[in-house]
């Protein structure tokens, strides 16, 4: 490992440990002079859910549970899907606690175009499972929620692409609340959630902190596990993206490397096979990530590196692969 990246994981761990330090201090404060917000501070607005139902925001989403809570709107093809992946894949770590008492919400900044129907198709195209709800309703109730939890638009700012890609993780109950990034590593988050809202004391199947910091100092496994991971697999089949296994074999070098640097670009331009890709995967369009060429190069050999390696286990196990 180079002595840069050893000192960046280092880093990155003194980050979390102050963080997990400024937490523990506040829930210590929050469970001392029990909750402050509750239905004095969070507004009782009526949201609809992507099944149709009308739900109401402090009773029935928020009194007595734990909650992680963004804001999307289906038609954002920048961050929104990635934020979306994400928290599905936090969802899956977490396996049954969501719906018992964790739950998820996803609520609709553009409500007044975003019918539950339209919620409704985006959620199954992210495979999410129950537990989680999409929300809409009047803009106006929607604001009102943005704003207490933090999350409304800064002045000036284009309340749609400009909104922030924060979560807000709570337990009503004891009135823990934070920020988290929608983009960091999804096992940080499912930490945070079934330890750090259940005050450490919840055996949650979610992996242990330990594992939670197995940073690999390889580049290239690097960035495919914090951001790919949410929609690909290499070898394990399809997920909100195709199985990546044999990609770096089937397609042309230059053309695999635009598409994971600029995807949206290609599918603009009317490449054709980013167009037919496009129009399999149910119009989830791949991010633009924004990734580096030394980056590009560095999943390429990831990629190439995994098939390799799958071919080789499959092979030994005696399973059959295609001849990628
Ligand atoms: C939010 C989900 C999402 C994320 C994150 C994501 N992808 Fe994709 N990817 C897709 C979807 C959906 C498609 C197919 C539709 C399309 O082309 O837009 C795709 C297509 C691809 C393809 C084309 C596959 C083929 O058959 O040619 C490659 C290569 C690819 N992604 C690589 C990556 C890499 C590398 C990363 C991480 C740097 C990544 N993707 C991150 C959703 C995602």
């Amino acid at each position: 490992m180079s002595r840069k990246s050893s000192m960046s994981i280092a880093l990155a761990r003194v980050v979390v440990l102050a963080v997990l330090t400024s937490l523990s201090v506040r829930r210590t404060f929050a469970a001392d002079n029990g909750s402050p917000w509750g239905a004095n501070y969070f507004p009782n607005v009526p949201l609809v859910t992507q099944d149709g139902k009308t739900v109401h925001f402090y009773a029935d989403l928020l009194k007595g549970k734990m909650v992680v809570i963004n804001f999307i709107y289906t038609k954002c093809r920048d961050s929104c899907p990635m934020e979306t992946a994400k928290l599905a894949q936090v969802q899956r770590l977490l396996g049954d606690r969501v719906g018992r008492d964790v739950f998820f919400y996803s609520i609709s900044i553009d409500p007044e175009r975003e019918t539950p129907a339209e919620l409704k198709e985006y959620a199954d195209k992210f495979h999410v499972k129950p537990g989680w709800l999409f929300l809409t309703g009047e803009q106006s109730d929607i604001e009102v929620v943005r704003k207490k939890l933090g999350q409304a638009a800064r002045p000036g700012e284009n309340g749609l692409t400009g909104h922030s890609t924060s979560v807000t993780l709570g337990n009503e109950e004891t009135g823990q609340w934070m920020q988290d990034s929608a983009l960091d590593d999804p096992s940080y988050m499912a930490v945070m959630i079934g330890d750090w809202l259940s005050s450490w004391g919840h055996q949650s199947p979610a992996p242990s902190y330990a594992e939670a910091h197995t940073v690999d100092a390889d580049r290239g496994s690097y960035l495919f596990r914090t951001r790919c991971a949410a929609c690909h697999t290499i070898g394990h089949g399809d997920g909100v993206g195709p199985d990546l296994f044999g990609v770096s074999r089937f397609r042309d070098h230059d053309w695999l490397a635009r598409f994971i640097a600029t995807p949206d670009k290609m599918v603009a331009d009317g490449d054709p096979v980013a167009t037919s890709l496009y129009a399999k995967y149910k119009q989830v369009q791949m991010p633009n990530l924004r990734l580096g060429d030394p980056d590009v190069a560095a999943l390429i050999r990831y990629l190439d590196a995994q098939t390799a390696k799958t071919r080789t286990s499959a092979r030994s196990a005696g399973q059959r692969l295609p001849e990628n």
